[in-house]
């Protein structure tokens, strides 16, 4: 319902802007500020994805709702607050957390990714599935970075909330994350509209670069075209712009993707050694196997010459064999 829908919208609006406030006016917050500062966030950065604090408390937000007579059961639907397990009422969820709240495309609070400041679990608290927060559809950081993505037709998609913030001050303005899920078809039909090219800047990690790799043909599919901006091994956006600084980051990580046919196959080491004939082997034919996949033979020539001259086989054996392949496919 229309007036159900705008209550819980309003509430997670006034739920964003206390948790701001609650961050940079009180003591606690103080805490919550010196880790903000910690990882490098400016009150500029934080001003402009309008971070918070949820203070380690029961019932902050719960009362502050309950003075502003808000339908508290209203409330915990749309996942600001929780129901006391004997039923006699509500609790707020997130305590304890620097929040930061999560926009739709139109630009209005619909839910909140809310760190622990130490090593205590989980790490991140999202809001929970609601007639708000969907999130096999929504993107971080959708609505600011609009302005440019529909410009450049090109989205940079990263892991993390930290990751779009820090690469955001770093200069990249039309980077998006999905929240804490895998991409999914929903979100593949969303990008299409938009965008004409993905750029993956996911973390330098196995979970990350193995996430890239199932999520490279749901982009395919939509018929975007797909990069991968490399990360040095282990590192994540965010550490390695702290690491290296933004200028080494752009200059040396996004202004350099490689295509997904040079990702699958740089990935693919992963699982052979390369010593040894059979070994050797192996990898090419399964290299081949990639290779085979593209629709045009310019484009697989390419891959192929490389392949020829680092495996010194002749083009024309590895031509022969990628043609068989493809024909095999059709
Ligand atoms: P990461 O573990 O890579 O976290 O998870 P991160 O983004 O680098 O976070 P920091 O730098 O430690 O603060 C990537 C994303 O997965 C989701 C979050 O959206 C996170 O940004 N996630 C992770 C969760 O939803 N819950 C978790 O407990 C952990
Ligand atoms: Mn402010
Ligand atoms: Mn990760
Ligand atoms: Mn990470
Ligand atoms: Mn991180």
């Amino acid at each position: 319902q229309d007036t159900t829908r705008l209550k819980q919208y309003e509430g997670h609006e006034l739920a964003a802007k206390l948790y701001h406030y609650l961050l940079n006016n009180t003591t606690h917050g103080q805490t919550a500020k010196s880790y903000l500062r910690s990882r490098g966030m400016s009150d500029r950065l934080i001003d402009e994805f309008s971070i918070g604090f949820a203070p380690d408390s029961w019932d902050t937000l719960t009362r502050f709702l309950q003075s502003r007579e808000f339908d508290l059961e209203l409330m915990e639907k749309g996942g600001l607050l929780s129901a006391k397990n004997d039923g006699s009422g509500y609790v707020d969820r997130f305590r304890n957390r620097i929040m930061f709240p999560i926009r739709n495309r139109e630009g209005k609070v619909c839910g909140f990714g809310g760190r622990v400041m130490d090593d205590s679990q989980p790490k991140y608290l999202n809001s929970p599935e609601s007639s708000l927060f969907a999130k096999s559809r929504i993107f971080y950081n959708f609505h600011a970075s609009r302005p440019v993505i529909r410009k450049t037709r090109r989205a940079v998609l990263f892991e993390g909330y930290m990751d779009v913030i820090k690469a955001w001050s770093a200069g990249v303005k039309n980077g998006l994350a999905t929240m804490g899920t895998a991409l999914t078809e929903e979100h593949a039909a969303i990008l299409q509209r938009h965008i004409d090219e993905a750029v993956f800047c996911y973390d330098g990690d196995d979970a990350g670069q193995a996430a890239i790799l199932k999520s490279i043909p749901i982009l395919e599919k939509a018929g975007l075209k797909v990069s991968v901006a490399m990360l040095p091994k282990g590192m994540d956006p965010d550490e390695c712009i702290t690491k290296l600084g933004p200028e080494r980051f752009i200059r040396e990580t996004m202004e350099h993707p490689v295509s997904a046919t040079k990702f699958k196959l740089l990935y693919l080491r992963k699982d052979h050694t390369l010593l040894g004939e059979e070994n050797r082997k192996n990898y090419v034919m399964d290299a081949l196997g990639i290779v085979a996949q593209l629709e045009s033979s310019t484009e697989r020539e390419v891959y192929l010459k490389e392949l020829s001259r680092e495996f010194e086989i002749s083009l024309e054996s590895l031509k022969a064999d990628c043609h068989r392949l493809v024909t095999e496919q059709q």
